[in-house]
């Protein structure tokens, strides 16, 4: 027992550093790949004492793409480098699941004036007025952070705000402060939605950030593993491996770290002496598992009902029965039957297979049966159908146990 809890106490042997540098709480030292988007994103906080140039930017690019990692580091560069000439305020909301511009108007104003308590009924032009007074009396630069700024729950909430902050500049008179606005999205038509005449106005401009490829995820895994690992703690191949398989995800550099982290969480549960293929092999479809199961709890009920009715085709599948949606409606009427739930009418049973389909759980192909015998279509599940069937029977919506 004693030999246990000691060994429980030593940290694994394959660490050098905190295993907390491969999450996104850690800040890293360098950003690798993305010099020319820094130098885009510097330019603009720095030259924003030139009334002539534009001081909004869009900054698009799939998740995991580095939006977040560089607009940080350009920043903290900058307050480090420039304090004494040119000292720079750093205003960041998060949008995710904010509800309204007001939110994060509130957002900014009490990261300006740090210990100032905002009412959450403070009127809009109020708090509007606080953050232009306060950015005036700064005499700073003030960079304005608005993060997945798409999340946001209604569109045009998103709009308000930053048609409303593109305006601080030109009221910020007879000040030193100017405003440099970066609006961040993972859709990348985002500033296309916007109504034509705020578009012309903010003379939008964009920054695009490309998908990792391959070699360039190894690179930032390596450089991130030297900071974690000793030189013998990663099995030889992993950091390949692990890049190749998020250049699949849309070259998803939050993935290959989450990939490479959970690995070593379980090697360390393991009391390994070096983190193997095995571990990575088990922490991938562990969070492939993580990853379906959110996904999962997002649906409603019937669109659990109807996957789970797929699922469970899909387990008994053999290159002669194919899952048409005439057996995938049967499947479906025998889980509401099961429920004591109502089935849906085949409209909206059809209108459900959409919604299923664009959030990745199945994929469907419409094929011809033959000479003269018409055409159907054919429903494929594209998560493992065995984690599927998993997390649905252990969903609170159908309590069938194991
Ligand atoms: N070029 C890079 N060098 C080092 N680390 C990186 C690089 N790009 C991304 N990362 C790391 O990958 C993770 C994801 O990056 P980041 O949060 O910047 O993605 P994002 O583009 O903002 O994604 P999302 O749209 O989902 O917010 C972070 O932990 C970040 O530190
Ligand atoms: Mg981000």
């Amino acid at each position: 027992m004693e030999s246990l809890v000691l060994r429980k106490l030593q940290p694994p042997r394959f660490l050098k550093g905190d295993l907390e540098m491969l999450t996104e709480k850690y800040d890293p030292p360098r950003i690798l790949h993305r010099d020319k988007e820094m130098e885009h994103i510097a330019e603009m906080v720095l030259s924003s004492t030139t009334q002539s140039q534009p001081n909004h930017l869009f900054i698009y690019g799939k998740s995991g793409s580095g939006k977040t990692a560089a607009v940080n580091h350009v920043i903290h560069t900058v307050q480090r480098l420039a304090r004494a000439s040119r000292p720079t305020v750093a205003l960041q909301a998060n949008c995710r699941n904010q509800v309204s511009h007001h939110a994060l108007l509130s957002q900014l104003v009490e990261q300006i004036e740090p210990g100032r308590f905002v009412p959450s009924n403070t009127a809009w032009r109020n708090l509007y007025n606080r953050l232009l007074q306060a950015a005036q009396k700064a005499e700073a630069n003030i960079v304005i952070v608005l993060d997945e700024v798409n999340r946001l729950t209604k569109k045009k909430e998103g709009f308000d705000a930053i048609y409303t902050l593109s305006n601080l500049n030109s009221e910020l008179t007879g000040s030193r402060s100017m405003v440099t606005l970066f609006a961040i999205s993972n859709d990348l038509h985002y500033g296309d939605q916007l109504e034509q005449s705020v578009r012309s106005r903010l003379k939008v401009e964009k920054l695009y950030f490309a998908p990792y490829s391959q070699p360039q995820l190894a690179d930032i895994l390596t450089d991130r593993a030297k900071l974690v690992f000793t030189e013998e703690g990663l099995e030889a191949g992993i950091v390949a491996y692990c890049a190749a398989r998020a250049a699949q995800t849309h070259g998803d550099a939050r993935h290959a770290l989450a990939l490479l982290h959970k690995a070593a969480v379980i090697a360390s549960r393991d009391g390994a002496l070096q983190v193997t293929m095995h571990h990575v092999l088990e922490a991938r479809s562990a969070l492939e598992h993580d990853i379906i199961a959110e996904g999962i709890q997002r649906l409603t009920a019937h669109e659990k009902m109807l996957l789970l009715a797929i699922a469970r085709l899909s387990q008994h599948q053999t290159s002669n029965t194919l899952i048409t949606t005439g057996r995938v409606l049967e499947g479906y009427r025998a889980v509401c039957q099961q429920m004591g739930s109502e089935p849906l009418t085949l409209q909206s049973v059809n209108r459900l297979l959409t919604d299923i389909a664009s959030q990745g759980f199945i994929a469907s192909d419409v094929r011809s049966l033959g000479r003269g015998r018409g055409r159907t279509t054919i429903v494929n599940l594209t998560v493992p159908v065995e984690s599927t069937i998993k997390i649905l029977q252990d969903d609170h919506l159908f309590h069938l146990g194991g």
